[in-house]
């Protein structure tokens, strides 16, 4: 599909991380470690080459035109969203609906599936370690429509708190929203267990898959979730380019989100008639090239192996982990037993934006601050944490050098 493309064939680190010009760099005098894929991922030359040839060769708007380019432009749209299918492993392309990201995706459903599904007194079940993008558009939902938005508690190591969820759960819930992989905390939710229960009492489940997609394996039939939302960015792909997917029956139903252009079938002053799936959700000139990018982001991950991926940050978390619990007065928010890809801490008496500060001047790109996670900082007591999120680029020596520029920040702070 994607031009340029030159996977790499085995779980190399070296090889990988020439994959990724960006990190071959100085900052402040210091070699570049990057410790903030949980914010956005950096990109391979295989990803910057695919929209590079896409701009050079084939680019036009899609699905309009009858000239050449046109045609190349929708092709290559059109075989990104085969390549996101099957890294889904969905049933048909036409549940596969691009959006700007994970937030778009999960404003769709509250938006379009919700404002048609949820009535007064009906519930919205989300746990309480999700990202505001999986809070605030069911806040809007229920205020919007009376209904109840019901939180399940995380406990304190910050797993979900699954005897809670099971009480939550009720003939009154309509839709679990739930992450599969806090950004926050690291926590891996038990997906098939909140998925078969939601399904018995007639509930259907929306997977916030953000964080999740750079470093699992998913099986979108085989979970039997409703609908699962993911980022590009989070995913060695471009930013502004994420996927909604959608059980097609459910899709079928739901009234378009937003309209315009390509989603329709035909427009008179009378009336108008909506194009199908899965264009029905895809209104205007769509971010061809970001998906053709994270076609070849797709392509890349896969070449590698999402197991081989898992088993590299499982050891680089382990490591830091080590290194995290051997510094006095460090505590790691986030200790649940099934977790991936997150290291967050604070330190006691010293504010954590201090310490981004500080690691910045080093050369080592952290995230500091509540995460879009306030109403779970507030439930271990907090404003904010540090956070280290690692990518497949990692390597121990970046998790050496991290911990000695912490404990040169140490040094100055206490
Ligand atoms: N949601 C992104 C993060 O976790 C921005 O940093």
């Amino acid at each position: 599909m994607t031009a340029n493309l030159k996977p790499t064939v085995s779980f190399d680190i070296d090889a990988i991380r020439a994959d990724f010009p960006i990190l071959d760099q100085q900052i402040n005098g210091h070699p570049l470690v990057y410790l903030d894929s949980g914010a956005s991922t950096q990109k391979p030359t295989q990803v910057i080459d695919a929209i590079n040839d896409f701009y050079l060769k084939d680019y036009s708007n899609v699905h309009r035109g009858i000239h050449t380019l046109s045609q190349r432009a929708t092709d290559r749209f059109e075989n990104a969203r085969l390549t996101v299918r099957g890294f889904l492993g969905a049933a048909s392309e036409k549940e596969i609906i691009f959006t700007r990201g994970t937030t778009e995706a999960i404003n769709l459903v509250a938006h379009s599936w919700g404002r048609t599904n949820v009535s007064a007194g009906d519930e919205i079940l989300i746990s309480e370690m999700e990202h505001h993008s999986n809070i605030v558009p069911w806040q809007i939902l229920t205020e919007a429509t009376g209904a109840n938005l019901i939180v399940a508690p995380v406990d304190d190591a910050g797993a979900l708190d699954m005897a809670a969820f099971h009480a939550r759960l009720s003939a009154k819930t309509r839709l679990v929203a739930i992450t599969q992989l806090s950004n926050a905390l690291g926590t891996l939710t038990p997906l098939e267990e909140i998925i078969s229960s939601a399904h018995n009492t007639g509930a259907i489940v929306l997977v916030d898959a953000a964080q999740a997609t750079a470093r699992l394996s998913i099986d979108v039939v085989g979970l039997d979730c409703d609908f699962l939302a993911f980022s590009g960015h989070k995913l060695y792909g471009p930013s502004g380019i994420g996927v909604l997917y959608g059980k097609q029956s459910l899709l079928d139903t739901m009234p378009p989100y937003q309209s315009g252009g390509d989603m329709i079938e035909k427009v008179s002053f009378s009336g108008t008639s909506y194009n199908e799936l899965p264009y029905k959700f895809e209104a205007g000139t769509p971010n061809m090239v970001g998906a053709d990018g994270l076609a070849a982001a797709i392509d890349y991950v896969s070449a590698i192996g999402l197991t081989q991926i898992i088993e590299h940050e499982t050891d680089i978390l382990q490591y830091a982990t080590e290194k995290a619990l051997a510094i006095p007065g460090l505590r790691i928010i986030g200790t649940a037993e099934h977790k991936a890809g997150i290291l967050s801490f604070v330190i006691n008496g010293v504010h954590s934006t201090d310490i981004g500060t500080l690691l910045d001047q080093q050369g080592v790109a952290i995230r500091v601050g509540h995460h879009c996670t306030m109403p779970l900082m507030e439930r271990f007591g907090l404003n904010s944490t540090a956070r280290f999120s690692f990518g497949i680029y990692n390597s121990h020596k970046d998790i050496d050098l991290a911990f000695a520029a912490l404990e040169e920040a140490l040094k100055i702070l206490n």
